[in-house]
């Protein structure tokens, strides 16, 4: 029997092509693990009406990770007009697989390094070496959302904030509501998850992200939760910088961070940022940690408009799997392969068209198994 049990998730359009690749490289590795395909998708929501069948959840529940490619999420104008419709009749609505295995498996870290590997001709400066840290399953993305506002909570607002004023007299359907919920709980998870990374990993600095003089409960609770634990890690240098000043001191010196923790969707803004100036999205991995179960994946979508064509750059999926090696504590192998990964980006002899070459999906995925 193999060591490990790892879920093959390929999704729709280029997930599965820049799966194929990484399972060349897996197999030249000899990663002693046993691969399971699961159904997840846009083809099993219009098949099934649910792109996260049942079936897949149960196979989640009895491996050690997953390698997720990507999942079409935006409907075509056909699909909009005929079959939503009728979806929507029977009472379905489309949730993202990946959002939900998230909460049904409480990956409540969204991990994503990013590094600037020499040689590669995307990157914005040399030598960035980022990790971020995202709250993964509440703030803004606890899926509390009202449109129309329910006239009971409308009332309740306004008996219970002053600044609602300014909004009670609206119509119910002349505005939206949606609920940033951030627990004590969950905000020391993942900062007490960033601060043991930086001490594992040797690294001299974790930044908070937050936006506490305006949002100043929610972020506040997250901030104040920062500063006790960073307390616990005086070795490791604490910082903390508003969400918008960062975009700003990131792009001008990204030299000067390391760790970076966040509540979930400036996480979500900032890693995209950090993604794209080590080389956008044929490089940005990421992985959705819990304690029992690690989702990995490229941080891409399906990209429908190049799906079957192994024309895509498979790096980001195949550092996304080099990072579900190390999580299964394979240190060994995942260091060989991300030598391997960093030696043909600096060779430069194979690139993908992003990179500025015309090597195929699988040419990447090749070359880079040669150097393991
Ligand atoms: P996308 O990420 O699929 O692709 C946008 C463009 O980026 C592509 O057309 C391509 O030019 C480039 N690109 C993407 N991956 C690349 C790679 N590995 N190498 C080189 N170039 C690459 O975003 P888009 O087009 O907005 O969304 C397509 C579908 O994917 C939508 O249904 C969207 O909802 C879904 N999506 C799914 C995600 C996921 O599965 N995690 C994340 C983002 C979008
Ligand atoms: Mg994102």
């Amino acid at each position: 029997m193999a060591k490990y049990k790892i879920a093959w998730l390929p999704g729709d359009g280029i997930g599965r092509d820049v799966l194929d690749a990484a399972k060349i490289v897996l197999d030249k590795l000899k990663l002693d693990a046993e691969y399971i395909h699961g159904d997840v998708g846009w083809e099993f929501w219009c098949k099934e009406g649910d792109p996260l069948p049942q079936r897949t959840i149960d196979l989640l529940k009895n491996v050690n990770a997953a390698l997720f490619g990507a999942i079409t999420s935006k409907p075509t104008k056909q699909a909009e007009e005929e079959l939503i419709p009728e979806l929507k009749g029977k009472g379905l609505v489309y949730r993202s697989p990946i959002v939900r295995m998230r909460q049904l498996f409480d990956l409540y870290i969204c991990l994503r390094p990013c590094k600037a590997y020499a040689g590669n001709p995307l990157n914005y400066k040399e030598n960035i070496d980022l990790v971020v840290f995202r709250e993964n399953t509440e703030d803004l993305y606890a899926g509390v959302e009202f449109h129309p506002v329910p006239e009971e909570l409308s009332r309740l607002l306004g008996s219970l904030s002053k600044n609602f004023e300014s909004f009670k007299n609206l119509q119910s359907n002349e505005f939206a509501i949606s609920c940033k919920i951030n627990t004590r709980r969950g905000s020391e998870k993942i900062i007490r998850a960033a601060f043991e990374y930086a001490r594992k990993n040797k690294r001299k600095k974790v930044t908070i992200i937050h936006k506490a003089n305006v949002v100043r409960l929610t972020d506040g609770l997250f901030l104040e939760t920062a500063r006790e634990i960073a307390k616990e890690y005086p070795d490791i240098q604490f910082d903390e910088a508003n969400v918008d000043a960062i975009m700003m001191w990131l792009l001008k010196n990204p030299h000067n961070y390391d760790v970076l923790v966040a509540p979930n969707l400036y996480g979500d803004i900032v890693s995209d940022l950090c993604a794209q100036m080590v080389g956008g999205l044929g490089f940005g991995c990421s992985g959705n940690i819990g304690e029992k179960l690690a989702v990995f994946e490229p941080t891409h979508g399906s990209a429908p408009k190049y799906a079957g064509m192994y024309k895509v750059n498979p790096i980001a999926t195949i550092l996304a799997a080099k990072m579900m090696i190390e999580w299964l504590g394979e240190k060994e192998l995942a260091d060989r392969l991300e030598r391997a990964v960093a030696e043909v980006i600096k060779e430069g002899k194979v690139k993908t068209y992003d990179m500025g070459g015309n090597a195929s999906t699988l040419d990447m995925a090749k070359a880079i198994a040669e150097k393991l």
